[in-house]
C-alpha cells in the first residue's frame, strides 16, 4: 500500500502569473455558456489520424495530439504546408459552433522533445542527457525558443516537454530524456527550457505568437522506478519523491509552466493517474498549480477498474484532460454519463474545463486565429533555419564529454590522413536516437534529414578544407595507412520501454565494435572513439582499445559540431575546447546498475561532473574487462535463426503432449503426422517448415516458462511481426494465438491472409498487439507470444518472430 501523502511537507508555492480578474471573468463567462456535452468534449484529447474535423465539431473536442511518428494523414513525408492544412481543419472545426455556443479554439499538442522531431527537415538538438552535460541554461533557453518557432511554423500550440525526470537507474529506456541524475541540474535546465518554450513570465513575448505551451512531465517519480522499468513502480520515501523527483517541478512551475503530464508510473504500487493526493493535494493545492494536468497515452486505462474508454477514477483524481488516442468516443460517452449520474461531480468537471480555458486564454489561442495565418506560418524557411542549426551545433559542441585523451592525441591536426569508421559515422538516424521522425527513431535514412550533417560530413569538411585526406569506411578498411582513425559507434535508437535494458554492459551480445577498435589499434593506428549513447554504459574493453574516448550522447542533426571540437586549426590552435561534464555517473563494473552521485560507497569509473579539457592531461590506465555473465532473456525477439532464450519451440496436438522442436525433424505420432523441420532461408537452418496434413488439428508455438508483460507494448502501434512463406494454402481455418496463464489464449483469424499469400515468396506479416488485447488476452502475462494452428491442410515456412513498431498505423486486426 502506498504511504500517506503529507502535502504540508512540500513547498508552498503560488503561480508566478498573478491572477488576472479580467481573464478569469472571461473564463467564467464561457463556462457558463457551455453545454454539458461541450464541457466533456474539452477534456478529451484524441489522436490526429483517429478523429476527423467533422467529429471535432460534433463532439466539441478540446484537444488533439500526434504521438511519436504521428504525421498528418499518416504521411511521413508531410511538409509544413500539410501540417498547417491539418491544423487549419481542426481549428476551423472547433470554431464552427452552433449559434449561441462559445467557440473554443482547439489545442494541438506534440512531443517536440529535441526540436520539432516529427517533421522532416526540422532542426534536431541533442537529447536532454547531452544538454545536461552542457549544463548551460542560456543555451537551453535558445534551444527552447528555436523549437517553439519551428513548431509554431507548422501550426501547433503545445509541446509535451520538458521531461524533468531525474533518472536514477540507467537501465531505464528514457534515461536520455533526463538532464541528470542530479536534481540541481534538472532544476536549472527544466526552468530554462520552460522559459525558452513559453517565454519568460512577465515579458512581452510570454506565450506570444512565437512561443508554445510547455509541459513538465511525468508527474511524479518516473525516473525512480524499480530496476529502471519504464512505467514501473517508484518506491521511495515521500521526502525523496519531493527532493529528488519533485525538484524539476518546483522550478518549472516557478517559470510558469502551464501544463503537467501525469506519469504512467506508480508510487508504492499505486498508479499516478489515480493518485488524487499527489495530483490534487500536492500539485494543484500545495504547489499552487493553476494550469491543467494532462494524462499520458491511455495511462488512465491502467488505473484499477478502468479501461481506455472508461475511467472516472482518473478524472476524479485530478486528471483534467484525458490523452485517449483512439478510444476517445467511448471515453467521451462514459464520462458524459458519469457526470450525469454524479459519479463525476459537476464541480470537478467545471474545475477541469476552467483550467483548460485559462491556459488556452493565457496562450492567446482565442486571438491567434487560423494556424496558417499566424505570423510564423507565413514566413518560409523557419523549419531547419540556419540560425536554429547554429544553436544546435553549439549545443553539440558543448555536450561532448572527453573521458580519455592519452598522450594528448586530441585535438587532431586537420591536415592529416584520417580514417572514419564505425556504423555511426555517417548515420544521422543513429546519432539522433529515439523520438526522431518515427517514435522509436528507427527506419529513417540520411536522405530523410535534408539540411543535416552526419559526424562524417563534419569531419570530411574540416579535413578537406585543411588539405588533409579523410576517408569513410564503416568497417575500417583502408588502402593507405591513416594517421588516425575516428570510430563512431554506440547504441541504436529506441524510445520508452523499448529501450529498457537488463544490463549496463554496452554490448553483451556482440563484439563487433570492439573487434574493429582492436583491429585498428593492432595495426598501430591511434584510435579516437566517439560513443553515441543515451546513457552511461560499461565500456571498459572499448576504453582500453581507444587512445581517446569522447561521449557524444545523441547529438541530433548537426553532426558537424563533433568535428568542431575534435580538430584544431591548421596552426594547431584549439578551435573549441571540451565543455561537457558528466551529469550522470559512469560505471566501473557491470554490476553498478544503480550508480549515483551521493551514493554510499560511491565508486564510479568517472564521477559525476567528470570531463577533460585540452588544458588537462590525465592518462587513463587499463581497466578491468572482467564481467560476470548476465542472463539475457529476450522480451521482444522470439525466433531468430532459432528460438531465442528463454523461448522454446513446440509442436502440439490435442491428444499428445507437446514435443519440443529442435533443429531436426519432429513429427507428431500417427500415420499422417504434422511435421516440422529446420530449413535454410538466409543461413543454415534459420527457418522452420511446418506441414499440416489436414488429418489432425495441431499447432506450432513458442513458449517460455516465465511470462512477459506486454501490456505496455499493446498500448501503441506495436505489432507481432514474423516472416512467412506459404507453400500450400490453407484448406481449413488458421489461427494465430497469444497465450497466457499456461492454458488460456486469444486468437486472430489468419485464414484469408494466408490464402492470399500463396505465391511462394517470403512476406512479413504484422499483427497489432492490440488485436489480442481486444480479443481479451491478458497482455500482462504472455507465455506464448506465437502459436499457429489449423485443423486443415497447410504448409508454411516461418522465421524472425519478434515484436516491432510500425511507423504507419492502420494495419487492422485480420
Ligand atoms: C509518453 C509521453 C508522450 C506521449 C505522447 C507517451 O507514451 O510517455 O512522454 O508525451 O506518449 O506521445
Ligand atoms: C505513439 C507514442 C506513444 C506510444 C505509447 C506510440 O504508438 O506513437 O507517441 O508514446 O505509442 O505506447
Amino acid at each position: 500500500m502506498a504511504p500517506t501523502v503529507h502535502p504540508e511537507i512540500w513547498p508552498r508555492l503560488t503561480s508566478p502569473i498573478a491572477s488576472d480578474p479580467e481573464l478569469e471573468r472571461r473564463v467564467e463567462e464561457i463556462l457558463a455558456a457551455m453545454s454539458l456535452e461541450a464541457k466533456v468534449g474539452q477534456v478529451i484529447q484524441a489522436e490526429i489520424n483517429s478523429i476527423t474535423p467533422k467529429e471535432i465539431r460534433r463532439y466539441r473536442i478540446g484537444s488533439v495530439l500526434n504521438g511519436g511518428g504521428g504525421w498528418p494523414w499518416e504521411q511521413k513525408g508531410s511538409t509544413p504546408e500539410d501540417w498547417l492544412r491539418m491544423a487549419d481543419g481542426f481549428w476551423g472545426a472547433s470554431m464552427d459552433v452552433p449559434q449561441g455556443e462559445p467557440a473554443i479554439p482547439i489545442l494541438w499538442g506534440l512531443d517536440a522533445v529535441h526540436g520539432h522531431n516529427n517533421v522532416i527537415g526540422a532542426t534536431l538538438f541533442p537529447h536532454n542527457i547531452g544538454l545536461g552535460a552542457a549544463n548551460n541554461p542560456d543555451l537551453i533557453r535558445d534551444i527552447g525558443r528555436a523549437t517553439a518557432r519551428e513548431v509554431a511554423a507548422t501550426g501547433q500550440d503545445w509541446d509535451f516537454g520538458p521531461t524533468v525526470a531525474v533518472a536514477l537507474d540507467d537501465r531505464w529506456g528514457r534515461t536520455y530524456e533526463s538532464y541528470s541524475e542530479d536534481p540541481e541540474i534538472v532544476k536549472a535546465n527544466a526552468a530554462a527550457m520552460v522559459e525558452g518554450l513559453q517565454g519568460v513570465v512577465g515579458s512581452e513575448d510570454f506565450l506570444g505568437d512565437e512561443q508554445l505551451i510547455a509541459t513538465a512531465k511525468h508527474f511524479i517519480g518516473d525516473g525512480g522506478t524499480d530496476r529502471g522499468v519504464d512505467q514501473g513502480d517508484t518506491r521511495t520515501t515521500e521526502e525523496d519523491l519531493r527532493d529528488i523527483h519533485g525538484a524539476g517541478y518546483v522550478t518549472a512551475l516557478d517559470a510558469g509552466v502551464q501544463t503537467v503530464m501525469a506519469s504512467f508510473s506508480s508510487w508504492h504500487g499505486r498508479r499516478m493517474h489515480g493518485f488524487s493526493e499527489l495530483l490534487i493535494g500536492v500539485l494543484k493545492q500545495q504547489l499552487g498549480f493553476d494550469g491543467f494536468v494532462v494524462g499520458d497515452w491511455n495511462a488512465h486505462g491502467q488505473v484499477p477498474g478502468c479501461s481506455n474508454g472508461n475511467c472516472p477514477a482518473a478524472f476524479n483524481a485530478g486528471i483534467d484532460m484525458f490523452m485517449v488516442p483512439r478510444d476517445w468516443k467511448a471515453l467521451y460517452k462514459n464520462t458524459l454519463s458519469q457526470v450525469e449520474s454524479g459519479e463525476i461531480s459537476q464541480e470537478r468537471l467545471d474545475d477541469a474545463v476552467r483550467r483548460i480555458l485559462r491556459v488556452k486564454m493565457r496562450a492567446g489561442l482565442f486571438e491567434r486565429g487560423k494556424p496558417s495565418r499566424r505570423p510564423l506560418a507565413r514566413q518560409p524557411g523557419i523549419i531547419g533555419s540556419a540560425a536554429h542549426r547554429e544553436v544546435a551545433r553549439r549545443a553539440v559542441r558543448e555536450s561532448l564529454v572527453l573521458l580519455k585523451n592519452n598522450g594528448g592525441i586530441l585535438p587532431l591536426a586537420p591536415g592529416s590522413h584520417v580514417l572514419v569508421a564505425g556504423d555511426g559515422a555517417d548515420n544521422i538516424t543513429k546519432q539522433s536516437g529515439g523520438w526522431t521522425i518515427t517514435w522509436q527513431g528507427t527506419g529513417n535514412s540520411n536522405e530523410e534529414f535534408p539540411g543535416a550533417t552526419s559526424i562524417w560530413d563534419g569531419i570530411r569538411k574540416v579535413v578537406d578544407t585543411a588539405g588533409g585526406t579523410a576517408s569513410l569506411s564503416p568497417k575500417g578498411r583502408f588502402k593507405e595507412k591513416p594517421d588516425v582513425a575516428i570510430v563512431v559507434f554506440g547504441e541504436d535508437p529506441y524510445a520508452e520501454f523499448q529501450g529498457d535494458r537488463d544490463t549496463i554492459d554496452y554490448s553483451p551480445r556482440s563484439d563487433r565494435d570492439l573487434d574493429l577498435l582492436r583491429k585498428l589499434q593492432g595495426e598501430g593506428i591511434p584510435v579516437v572513439s566517439v560513443f553515441i549513447t543515451g546513457r552511461p554504459l560499461w565500456v571498459n574493453p572499448e576504453l582500453n582499445a581507444s587512445d581517446a574516448f569522447v561521449v557524444a550522447w545523441l547529438p541530433g542533426t548537426e553532426g558537424v559540431g563533433v568535428a568542431d571540437v575534435l580538430f584544431a586549426n591548421g596552426d594547431g590552435a584549439i578551435r573549441h575546447d571540451f565543455k561537457g561534464r558528466l551529469s550522470f555517473s559512469w560505471p566501473k563494473s557491470v554490476d553498478q546498475v544503480v550508480l549515483n552521485w551521493g551514493d554510499e560507497d560511491y565508486d564510479p569509473l568517472f564521477a559525476f561532473g567528470y570531463g577533460l579539457t585540452y588544458a588537462e592531461t590525465a592518462e587513463l590506465g587499463s581497466q578491468s574487462e572482467e564481467k560476470a555473465a548476465v542472463e539475457l532473456a529476450s522480451r521482444t525477439i522470439y525466433f531468430e535463426g532459432g528460438p531465442v532464450a528463454p523461448w522454446e519451440l513446440y509442436l502440439g496436438v490435442a491428444e499428445d503432449p507437446a514435443v519440443e522442436a529442435g533443429t531436426g525433424r519432429v513429427a507428431t505420432s500417427g500415420p499422417n503426422p504434422i511435421v516440422i523441420r529446420a530449413v535454410d532461408r538466409r543461413r543454415q537452418e534459420d527457418a522452420r517448415a511446418v506441414e499440416w496434413p489436414g488429418e489432425v488439428a495441431g499447432r506450432v508455438y513458442l513458449k517460455a516458462e516465465n511470462p512477459v508483460d506486454l501490456s505496455r507494448e499493446s498500448n501503441g502501434g506495436m505489432v507481432l511481426a514474423f516472416d512467412i512463406l506459404v507453400e500450400k494454402p490453407p484448406s481449413g481455418q488458421v489461427e494465430l494465438a497469444m497465450g497466457w496463464g499456461g492454458e488460456r489464449s486469444a486468437e486472430v483469424d489468419l485464414t484469408a491472409t494466408l490464402a492470399g499469400l500463396a505465391d511462394g515468396d517470403w512476406q512479413t506479416l504484422l499483427v497489432p498487439l492490440r488485436c489480442y488485447a481486444d480479443a481479451g488476452a491478458d497482455m500482462s502475462q504472455i507465455d506464448t507470444p506465437f502459436s499457429l494452428s489449423t485443423d486443415g491442410e497447410l504448409a508454411i515456412r516461418f522465421s524472425d518472430v519478434r515484436l516491432a513498431t510500425v511507423a504507419e498505423e492502420g494495419i487492422l486486426c485480420p
